[in-house]
């Protein structure tokens, strides 16, 4: 429970429940200016209900309000206005976060499994930028979901199977050449697909050698198979390299090729449902409100969504989880719908806690940063390039810093993950080096950073605990005591929304308010305040790293 909450529910026992806790909440206000109190009721609502003056029922209630929370109140008008006790909050909140240190705000096992799909690039294609922004949003979910009690099931859905594999054999066979693959298997694999699809445009004999194919590479073709386990093979080496700068781990790879056996009982199950309708030799379940979903094309090949089908079934199968999230493109969402609507058709009660966890682009200088025909902005490039900026800055600013180059990658990483989840997902955002990685902006390095100066301080003085007093950190702290009595608040909310930018936003203002109170206040002081200082700055820095744990950036001691 925050704080409004529990002064809610102080008022709703204090008007003999006339008004339920939630009622109270929803009236409650944060006074313009702080000489009001730090909450005010206002009790118009309530002399109505009651047929009295709101002063009269104003000066009743502030006789009754009595509890540790509130020091004092005042009647103004129709208004209560109460002023907390900020002392004992201070003591309770600091006093949590000391004992129960990163576990604060984390709510015990629930016993309940998520399932998050995320990332899931294609193979032998460039991972794009697209799926970073997938790769991000969905580990950040996850963690958040684990820290609100679920057991988060990674889950990387591939997309490893489909008639591209069909051109890819082709091409391949024409002018593949192993030694680049082997070298630089993306981007050489991506040259000879591009080729195909150039000739293919005037020789459609192609196209059909490229059916062909696929369609031994679906009847287990050994050749074929051999190919196409090689192909995938050097793309996740490559995508690796990505996860592992990144810092992100999946528990289970199986991507769209893993269903493939699972195929023919989502295609009968359909069929014995009659939800299968044929149209032009193709197969097809009509919807409600969106086009038909395409279940089998004409030559019997199965589709993206036929496969997301069979995952769905076998994940419901395997997993029982309560939620998944569907971390995909706003792009798809039309694909999800559809999904989800078949799976409802079937009878499939548990398809209501499916979600599609949908995300704006990435845009670079105001335009879609993708991978256009044969051009490959690797994304491992644009990551290095941040960490390359981040060590250059750190040249310049601290040369004498320990472990340069690990910092560097803490930085340069964390900034680009950080520019994703602060804005709203829903929204475009920009990519531009130079602001994700200022030290001042609104960005990772800004909220690391307020963390190192914090530990750096923590290096120069020790503190206990149990002396803490409230007085000797001076009412400038107040406002972040309120922030830290949220936080638990917060992870809670981020989980409902699917929102990790609520935890982005939150640590911003948390930094800029600890740097604000830094800047005025002296820590290391010798006037015996110092302890109960640094016990109130260590218990910020175990929210901010809490904080930009649950992003997924990581918080170097040192910067
Ligand atoms: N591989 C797909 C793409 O890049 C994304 C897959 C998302 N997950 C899913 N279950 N459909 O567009």
């Amino acid at each position: 429970m925050n704080l409004t909450n529990r002064i809610a529910n102080v008022i709703s026992n204090a008007v003999e429940n006339e008004w339920t806790t939630e009622q109270v909440e929803l009236l409650l206000e944060k006074p313009k200016q702080t000489e009001l109190g730090d909450i005010a009721f206002p009790c118009f609502t309530l002399a109505k209900k009651l047929r009295k003056a709101p002063q009269q029922i104003a000066l009743e209630l502030s006789t009754k309000l009595e509890d540790q929370l509130i020091a004092s109140v005042q009647v103004a008008g129709g208004y209560v206005n109460i002023f907390l006790n900020q002392a004992f909050i201070t003591n309770q909140v600091l006093h949590s976060i000391m004992t129960d240190l990163q576990k604060y705000g984390s709510k015990n096992s629930m016993h309940e499994k998520i399932v998050i799909d995320f990332s899931s690039p294609n193979i032998a294609k460039p991972f794009s930028m697209g799926h970073l922004r997938s790769t991000v949003i969905g580990n950040s979910l996850a963690n958040i979901a684990e820290k609100n009690g679920y057991e988060a099931i990674r889950i990387n859905h591939l997309g490893d199977w489909g008639t591209q594999f069909g051109k890819l054999i082709v091409a391949y066979k024409l002018w593949g050449n192993k030694e680049k693959i082997l070298a630089a298997p993306i981007e050489e694999l991506l040259k000879i697909y591009v080729h195909f699809h150039n000739l293919a445009e005037k020789d459609d004999s192609l196209n059909d050698q490229a059916r062909a194919a696929f369609k031994s590479l679906e009847e287990g073709d050994e050749e074929a198979l051999t190919l196409w386990n090689w192909f995938k093979e050097a793309s996740l080496k490559e995508f690796q390299i990505i996860y592992e700068l990144l810092g992100v781990h999946f528990d289970s790879y199986a991507g769209e090729a893993f269903y493939n056996d699972k195929m023919t009982r989502v295609v009968d199950d359909l069929k014995k449902k009659g939800l299968l309708i044929e149209s032009n030799g193709a197969f097809v379940v009509e919807l409600e409100d969106m086009p038909p979903s395409l279940i089998t094309k004409k030559d019997g090949a199965t589709l993206y969504a036929t496969r997301d089908l069979a995952a769905a079934i076998y994940r419901h199968q395997t997993f029982h989880a309560c939620k998944t999230f569907y971390v995909v493109g706003n792009e798809q969402t039309l694909h999800f719908k559809q999904l989800f609507s078949v799976l409802e058709k079937m009878g499939f009660e548990w398809s209501k806690n499916l979600v599609h966890v949908p995300f704006g682009m990435m845009l670079k200088d105001g335009k879609k940063m993708s991978t256009r025909k044969g051009k490959v902005i690797l994304l491992a490039d644009v990551i290095t390039d941040a960490i390359k900026t981040a060590q250059h800055n750190i040249e310049e600013k601290n040369p004498t810093l320990e472990n340069k180059e690990e910092v560097a990658k803490q930085v340069g990483v964390g900034a680009v993950i950080f520019n994703d989840l602060k804005n709203d997902r829903m929204n475009d955002i920009e990519f531009s080096l130079e602001q994700m990685l200022n030290f001042e902006g609104e960005t990772g390095p800004y909220v690391q950073y307020t963390n190192a100066r914090i530990c750096s301080l923590l290096q120069k003085g020790s503190f206990e605990a149990e002396a803490f007093t409230f007085s000797s950190i001076g009412v400038e702290a107040w406002p972040i005591i309120q922030l830290l009595e949220d936080f638990p608040r917060v992870v809670e909310k981020a989980f409902d929304n699917a929102d990790p930018s609520q935890i982005a936003k939150f640590s911003l203002l948390l930094a800029r308010q600890f740097n604000k109170y830094y800047a005025r206040t002296k820590i290391l002081a010798d006037d015996g305040t110092t302890s109960s200082k640094l016990a109130f700055a260590f218990s910020v820095s175990v929210v901010l790293k809490e904080s930009l744990r649950l992003l997924g950036v990581p918080a170097p001691v040192k910067m």
